[in-house]
């Protein structure tokens, strides 16, 4: 029998309306069946990187939680928009903070990438900086495809926010076939 992948999603939004998150929640509706996909914890209250209070409190119970939940994971799946031709500074924040640990829960992880944009490149400008930072603390990046939503509010329920572009849909189910095998490989788990 084979063992399911437990996946973990980080949304690099926090708006209510996010095309982002959107897109994370609906996930588990288009994963395989060796797939579980669940959100990781919440990184909104992780406070701003400063070595100072690493180095007098310690690392903050909300580090220790969203590092806790990507270690024991199988895999990571990263959806967020692009800021400013990058990683929105939240996100990259709580990367930084969980680089600081001893055991460094991005390393020898699985990591697959998602961005949903409002403009044309559709957040690929961000991908690459994230493949870029999380290589530098060992993860594994899944390669192809990728999955870059251009143009999002067209693609999206503009009321429900349910993806409704069968491109979209096809592409982003073909990921995750793709990154199981990935996250199988790597991880050795049959
Ligand atoms: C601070 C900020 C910077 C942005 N910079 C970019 C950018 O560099 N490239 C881009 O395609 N969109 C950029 N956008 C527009 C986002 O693609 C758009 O707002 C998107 O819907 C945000 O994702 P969300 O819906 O998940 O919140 C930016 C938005 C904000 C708020």
């Amino acid at each position: 029998m084979t063992e399911t992948i437990n996946v973990i999603t980080i949304c690099g939004s926090l708006r209510k309306g996010s095309y982002n998150a959107a897109l994370a929640w609906q996930l588990p509706s288009l994963a395989p069946s060796g797939m579980s996909i669940k959100a990781a914890p919440a990184w909104d209250k992780i406070p701003i990187y400063n070595f100072d209070i690493q180095n007098s409190s310690g690392f903050p119970a909300e580090v220790t939680a969203w590092a806790d939940a990507i270690r024991s994971a199988d895999g990571v799946i990263i959806v967020s928009p692009e800021y400013n031709w990058s990683i929105p500074g939240g996100l990259k924040n709580a990367i930084d903070w969980v680089s600081r640990l001893k055991d460094v829960p991005f390393k020898d992880k699985p990591v697959a990438l998602q961005s949903c944009a409002g403009g044309v490149l559709g957040g690929a400008r961000m991908q690459y900086h994230l493949r870029q930072c999380l290589t530098s603390i060992d993860a594994h990046l899944f390669g192809k495809p990728e999955i870059l939503v251009t143009f999002a509010p067209k693609k999206f329920d503009e009321k429900t926010l349910e993806l409704n572009d069968q491109p979209t849909i096809d592409i982003v189910k073909q990921q995750l076939v793709g990154f199981e095998k990935y996250v199988r490989r790597v991880s050795g788990k049959h």
